[in-house]
């Protein structure tokens, strides 16, 4: 490891950063179905430049900097707007969905602990598909969380279930609008009148779905309600930076009543240096993702996005289509929109993703959990839709010679996978933690039939690794 004592001139060093792309996957092709959304070039064009204008002024003092308060605002006003909120309504502006979810769960437990606290230590249920962020959350605010089963036919929350798991301790109920994995939207309103009965906030996950459904509705298509319409909807996280094509790191988290919000807010003037006032995680924080976030909403405005959500859910219907028609393909659950899943009841899917990325695409594979078996996600964007019949006939060609999925007991696992050390799993799996791994099919395998938390320790030390200093 060197510091180097001679720098180099721009040119060379934006040369370098291009060339160190050359093993991303292809996004600008429109051949990724998830991680990334892209506006196409004009709207790029404009978040860059957007971003720049705002990269060095710093979020942590409004007073020094009251465009970024304004642009706040603005961007908070408009998700307010689309999503019902009532007057007195108010939010905050985060990084993305992850800090959303963090700060929701921390103002909840906040407030309960100054208004009405529960005897044990505070409880959230959370459907077996909410995201993972909320168990992040849990973790990291000493929150328990309370997993329930789904309804294993349509994969949307039950309802009966997050009932039976309501105790004493219970501080928030959460419903996805939609999941991530399979893109169903939850029964929001009958969640909220459960939440209202039993006086628990409710957190409506819409990172995903905030940015697409309202507009998907709007389109004349079927869409549960799910937004502050609903009287007990409490707090609810939309993203800019997934369907709003804002530049990464830009989200929100809403509340139905600012007084909520005051739990979220850190102030701290004692100490020798100047006062912290941070409504939100991060304390410096660039005006750049603000900036493009505005820059786009603007530029886009209501007309813009059904453009985009006409023609990404158009692609995603032909794609879901084509799946249902495949003999050995099989949708997961009941999707609303541009997000689906399918699995395979015979064959291999984690060999499709390793045989259509070898084609260019990227699709990805997710663990069996619950009653989702191993599957195959994807996310449809306005960019990917004008590659939808080639990608189908690269799909149906790969599921086609898609080896047969393997017996347990072929994979030659060990009996006692959790007495396994990580050296001798990862040695044994080919994660060496010295690079990344070529094909992923065979350590999905693998993965997908340990118990989960082997699966994250072995994952969590393998990363630990992987990023090493050089
Ligand atoms: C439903 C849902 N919630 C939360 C998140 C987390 O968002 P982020 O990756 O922006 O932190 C995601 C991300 O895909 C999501 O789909």
């Amino acid at each position: 490891m060197a510091f180097p004592f001679a720098g180099r001139p721009p040119a060379e060093i934006l040369e370098d950063l291009r060339a160190r792309k050359r093993d991303d996957v292809r996004w600008a092709e429109g051949r990724v179905f998830a991680y990334v959304y892209d506006p196409g070039d004009e709207a790029m064009r404009l978040l860059a430049d957007a971003h720049r204008l705002y990269m060095t002024e710093n979020g942590l003092d409004p007073t020094s900097f009251p465009s970024l308060l304004g642009l706040e605002r603005d961007v908070i006003g408009k998700a307010l707007a689309l999503h019902r909120a009532p007057a007195g309504a108010a939010g905050s502006f985060t990084s993305g969905g992850t800090e959303s979810i963090l700060l929701s769960l921390k103002t909840v437990r906040d407030l309960r602990r100054a208004t009405r606290p529960v005897p044990g230590r505070p409880e959230v249920v959370l459907p077996e598909t909410a995201h993972a962020a909320f168990y992040k959350a849990c973790e990291y605010f000493d929150l328990t969380p309370v997993r329930v089963p789904v309804e294993p036919e349509s994969l949307a929350a039950d309802p009966r279930a997050i009932a039976d798991a309501i105790s004493e301790n219970t501080i928030l109920l959460v419903a996805s609008a939609p999941s991530y994995a399979h893109g169903v939207v939850d029964p929001v309103a009958e969640i909220a009148e459960l939440a209202a009965r039993h006086r628990l906030h409710l957190h409506v996950d819409a990172c995903v779905g905030g940015m697409y459904l309202p507009f998907l509705r709007e389109l004349g298509q079927p869409v549960p309600e799910f937004d502050f319409s609903i009287p007990g909807v409490t707090q609810l996280s939309m993203d800019f930076h997934k369907w709003g094509y804002a530049a990464k790191g830009a989200s929100a988290i809403l509340y139905r009543d600012a007084t909520m919000r005051r739990h979220q807010i850190f102030a701290w003037s004692g100490w020798t240096g100047y006062t912290v006032v941070n409504p939100t995680i991060l304390s410096t924080r660039s005006g750049g993702p603000l900036a493009a976030c505005w820059a786009i909403l603007e530029h886009l405005g209501r007309e813009g996005y059904l453009e985009l959500v006409e023609r990404s859910q158009r692609a995603a219907l032909a794609i879901r289509e084509a799946i249902e028609r495949h003999p050995a393909l099989r949708l997961l659950g009941r999707p609303v929109g541009n997000l689906f899943a399918f699995t395979s009841d015979d064959r291999d899917v984690f060999a499709i993703a390793d045989a259509m990325r070898a084609r260019g695409w990227y699709i990805q594979p997710q663990f069996g959990f619950g009653p989702s078996p191993a599957n195959i996600h994807l996310s449809v964007g306005a960019s990917n839709a004008p590659h939808a019949r080639e990608f189908i006939a690269d799909l149906v060609a790969c599921a086609d010679a898609a080896p047969a999925k393997p017996a347990a007991g072929d994979l030659g696992l060990p009996a006692d996978l959790g007495a396994l050390s990580f050296d001798g799993l990862a040695g044994w799996l080919g994660l060496t933690g010295t690079d990344l791994p070529a094909g992923m099919a065979p350590i999905n395998r693998i993965l997908d039939r340990l118990p989960h938390p082997s699966r994250d320790g072995l994952l969590a030390e393998y990363v630990n690794r992987l990023y090493r200093a050089r």
